[in-house]
């Protein structure tokens, strides 16, 4: 377990507790697999970047990435702590309209948002709409003219082509990329920006870029803001208007094993806030808003996955504990090699550590949660808690071998909420036709 991130965990004989709730009596009223949530630790990190995260000199958003962990409770706790939400489907803005959060603090992202969705987003509000490509831009403004009395915001996504150390299937500003219009295509830029403007109620409002996900360097955003910050100040030379927002996108780092090493959020704003100022100056760009959209950051820490362990099997290397869930509420580690910290919740939980393998129950080789983990004798029934599972876990869940979704719930000073029924049989099947 890493010291101090996991501040409101206490590690009790045979039990734990998370914000003061005993994980043992979470299993016995919900069932296992159960994502907990400490609300704490989400509203103090959320406050965090919302402190940090400011500037005398322009508007600073937070827009947190809902993709990583979506649901109506969630988007709530955002809209109270003064954050923006990002949306990438119509399913996500759909949620964030059930759970009755202000539309118009939405961003909604996305290669390939489809005419439907577009529609939806003049219809429901949405505030600002990023847009991926000189293709989408034609798509939109022919939505607009359905909508002629509403106003709808734009930037444009642009790929600034910066290399970021991450796992090949989450870098996004790669030249074999699929999302957002590559720098240096000026003419593309500009041909979709006079789009854009060719519609009277749609406003182009500035620049977006997302460089990748999970990144522990700094660098690379401090070149996002040159390489953006430059092209503001060659399309301003060929447009009448000038670009309102910068926005820098999400990626950075958690903790997940302790060879992950992420940067404090002050670290994170400063470094970047610092950039603004010393570029946007340097180039005489005055930019209104600048903004960040932190998802797995906001969420991974504050997100734990307890399993039951319910076999125990000794193979011809490995040591396995089978748990009562896998790839299908956990698909990180089967589809990205993604490791987590795990610890065993059991009466032995202080006996001597031996070398295991976590195994999920799908009918897959690859369906293993943890390989290679130091941990206690286990025996069946007892429960392991999976650490830093709060992003891209519960999201990317799915009913592989027919496993019923698991349940989420939100824990805080002593009490529990649940956020997300545990999926029934029943709940299952319901929409299947005999
Ligand atoms: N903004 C945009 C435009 C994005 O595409 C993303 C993530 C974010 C912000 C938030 O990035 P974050 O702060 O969460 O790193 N399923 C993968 C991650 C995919 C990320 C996709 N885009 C995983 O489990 O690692």
């Amino acid at each position: 377990m890493k010291e101090n991130v996991f501040g409101s965990l206490i590690m009790q004989d045979g039990d734990a507790a998370i914000s003061g709730v005993s994980v043992r009596a979470l299993a016995d009223q919900y069932g296992t697999p159960l994502y907990i949530y400490d609300e704490n630790t989400l509203t103090s990190t959320m406050d965090a970047y919302m402190d940090e995260f400011r500037s005398d000199e322009f508007e600073t958003r937070v827009v947190y990435a809902t993709k990583a962990f979506n649901c109506k409770a969630m988007l709530k706790l955002c809209d109270a702590h003064g954050l923006y939400c990002d949306a990438v489907s119509l399913g996500e803005i759909y949620t964030a309209k059930r759970a009755g959060i202000d539309l118009s603090k939405i961003y909604f992202h996305g290669n390939n948002k489809t005419a439907f969705e577009l529609n939806r987003a003049f219809e429901y509000g949405v505030g600002t709409i990023i847009v991926d490509s000189k293709e989408e831009a034609e798509k939109l403004v022919s939505v607009a003219k359905d909508h002629p009395e509403t106003s709808m915001r734009t930037l444009i996504r642009v790929n600034p082509l910066i290399e970021a150390h991450t796992h090949k299937h989450i870098q996004t500003a790669a030249p074999d990329s699929k999302f957002g219009i590559p720098i240096m295509m000026k003419e593309r830029l500009l041909e979709t920006i006079a789009i854009l403007q060719s519609a009277d109620n749609i406003h182009f409002a500035g620049l977006h870029c997302h460089i990748g996900s999970q990144l522990f360097e700094l660098e690379p955003y401090i070149k996002a803001v040159e390489e953006l910050a430059d092209l503001a100040l060659d399309l301003e030379s060929s447009l009448s208007s000038s670009i309102e927002e910068i926005d820098l996108g999400g990626g950075f780092g958690v903790w997940y094993t302790d060879a992950d090493t992420p940067n404090p959020i002050a670290l994170t704003c400063k470094t970047i806030l610092d950039a603004c100022n010393t570029v946007f100056k340097e180039k005489g760009i005055t930019p209104k808003i600048v903004t960040i959209e932190p998802g797995r950051s906001i969420v991974a820490e504050a997100g734990y996955l307890l399993y039951t362990v319910t076999m125990i099997k000794q193979s011809l290397k490995d040591k396995f504990y089978f748990v009562d869930g896998g790839m299908s509420d956990l698909i990180r580690p089967a589809l990205y090699q993604a490791e987590y910290t795990a610890d065993l919740i059991g009466d032995s939980a202080n006996e001597e550590k031996e070398l295991v393998t976590i195994g999920g129950k799908c009918c897959e080789s690859g369906d293993i949660v943890i390989r290679d983990i130091m941990l206690p004798p286990a025996k069946e029934g007892d429960l392991l808690l999976i650490y830093s599972a709060g992003a891209y876990g519960y999201a990317m869940a799915s009913n592989y071998n027919k496993q019923p979704l698991p349940g989420v719930v939100f824990v805080k000073d002593g009490q529990t909420r649940l956020v997300i029924r545990p999926q029934t049989l029943d709940e299952m099947i319901e929409r299947e036709c005999d």
